[in-house]
C-alpha cells in the first residue's frame, strides 16, 4: 500500500540518519565545541534500522533509501548496514535505491568497501576548492583527503558522484564558477545548496542566502546552461551545460521551495520518524521497537505521521519556527 499524506503527495524516499556524530564542525552546521551527542544507547541498532527500511519498503512502497549522519561513515561497520539494507525489495521484486551522503573524510578508505557492500551512489559535501577556506568553513584541514575521496569512490564505480556546496555569501559565493569548472572536468555533478536556517550557531540570515538566480547566472555568463525538466520530487533543480558537459544543479531550498513535490520521510538515529526536515514534531518508533510493538504498530505510527504531514515549511514566513534538533541530529 503507498504512503500518500493528505495533500496527495506519495512517499518515496526514506532518509536514515545513522549517528548524529561527525569528525567535521561545518560552520553552517555545527559550533565548534560544545554538541552534546546523542548516548550511544539511545542510538537505533543496525536491526532496528533495518527493521524500520523493511516495513517501509516491503509495506509502502518506499524505493530510495538515503545514508546521512552527522557523517555516516563515522559509525562502526556502516558496511554491514549497507549489506542488510541492499537484500530489500518491494512487493514488485525491484530493489531500492541505495544512496549515501559523506563529507567525504573517509572515502579513500571505504569506498571499495561501501560499493562492494551493495551501495549505488554517493554524494560528497565540498564547499572550497581552497585548503584555508575549506579549513575554515569545516574547522578541519581535510581538503586533499576529500579530494582523494571523491576520486576514489569513482575509481570503485561510483557513478555519477555528485557534490553538494553550501553557498553562503561572504564565505565562499566567490568560488561558484572555480566549483562548476572542478565538477565539469572532472566527471562530477556539482550541486549548489541555499543556506538553510538549520545552523547550531543560529547564525542564520536571509541575506546570506546566495539564491538559486544568481548561482545560475554566475554560470551561466560562463558556461551557458538549459534548463532541465523533470525535477518530480527531486529537491535539486538541474540545468545541462550547452557544451555537452553535463550537469549542475541548485537546491533552492530558500528561494524557491520544493514542498509541494516533496516525497520524503526521515528516521533519527535516535529512531524519531520525522515527516520533514523543519517538523516541529517526531514521532517515537524507537519506544515501539524497544517495548515489543509489532510491524503493524510500527506501520500504523508511520501511516499517522505521513498524515499529519504539514504542506511544508515556513522559512519565508515571519512565524517561521526553527525546529529544535539541527541539521546533524536531524540528518541531512
Ligand atoms: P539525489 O537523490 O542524489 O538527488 O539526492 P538528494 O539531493 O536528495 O540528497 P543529498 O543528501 O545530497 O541532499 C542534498 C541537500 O539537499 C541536503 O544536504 C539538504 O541541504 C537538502 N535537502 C535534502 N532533503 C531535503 C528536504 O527534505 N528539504 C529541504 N528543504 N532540503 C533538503
Ligand atoms: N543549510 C543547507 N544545507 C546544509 N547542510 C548542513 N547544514 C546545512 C544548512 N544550514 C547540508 C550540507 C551537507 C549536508 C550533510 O547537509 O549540504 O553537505
Ligand atoms: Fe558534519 Fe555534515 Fe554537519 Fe559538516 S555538514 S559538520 S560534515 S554533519
Amino acid at each position: 500500500m503507498d504512503l500518500i499524506d493528505s495533500f496527495g503527495r506519495t512517499v518515496r524516499d526514506l532518509r536514515i540518519s545513522v549517528t548524529d556524530r561527525c569528525n567535521f564542525r561545518c560552520t553552517y552546521c555545527m559550533p565548534e565545541e560544545g554538541m552534546t551527542w546523542i548516548d550511544r544507547s539511545e542510538v537505533l541498532t543496525y536491526e532496528e534500522i533495518e527493521r524500520v527500511a523493511r516495513i517501509c519498503v516491503e509495506h509502502f512502497n518506499v524505493n530510495g533509501i538515503r545514508l546521512t549522519g552527522g557523517e555516516p561513515t563515522v559509525r562502526a561497520h556502516l558496511p554491514i548496514l549497507i549489506q542488510k539494507l541492499s537484500a530489500l525489495r518491494l512487493a514488485d521484486g525491484s530493489t531500492p535505491d541505495l544512496a549515501l551522503t559523506t563529507n567525504g573524510s573517509t572515502l579513500r578508505n571505504v569506498a571499495q568497501e561501501l560499493r562492494d557492500a551493495g551501495l549505488q551512489r554517493i554524494n560528497v559535501s565540498l564547499d572550497s576548492l581552497r585548503a584555508d577556506r575549506f579549513l575554515a568553513m569545516t574547522r578541519r584541514d581535510e581538503l586533499a583527503n576529500v579530494l582523494e575521496g571523491i576520486a576514489e569512490a569513482q575509481t570503485a564505480g561510483f557513478a555519477p558522484v555528485k557534490i553538494n556546496a553550501v553557498i553562503e555569501r561572504g564565505a565562499n559565493d566567490d568560488e561558484i564558477l572555480d566549483l562548476a569548472k572542478y565538477a565539469r572536468d572532472n566527471n562530477l555533478e556539482m550541486r549548489f545548496i541555499e543556506f538553510m536556517p538549520l545552523d547550531a550557531s543560529n547564525e542564520w540570515e536571509r541575506n546570506k542566502v546566495v539564491t538559486q538566480d544568481e548561482i545560475v547566472n554566475t554560470i551561466n555568463a560562463e558556461f551557458p546552461l538549459t534548463p532541465v525538466d523533470q525535477r518530480g520530487a527531486a529537491p535539486a533543480q538541474r540545468w545541462s551545460y550547452n557544451d555537452g558537459k553535463g550537469f549542475v544543479g541548485v537546491i533552492p531550498s530558500v528561494s524557491h521551495p520544493f514542498c509541494a513535490d516533496c516525497d520524503r520521510v526521515r528516521l533519527t538515529s535516535d529512531g524519531q520518524f520525522r515527516t520533514c526536515l523543519f517538523a516541529t514534531d517526531e514521532f517515537d518508533i524507537r519506544a515501539l521497537l524497544r517495548n515489543g510493538g509489532s510491524d503493524d504498530d510500527i506501520s500504523e505510527l508511520i501511516r499517522t505521521a505521513v498524515g499529519a504531514k504539514w504542506a511544508g515549511h515556513q522559512i519565508n514566513q515571519v512565524n517561521f519556527i526553527r525546529p529544535k534538533r539541527t541539521m546533524s541530529q536531524i540528518g541531512g
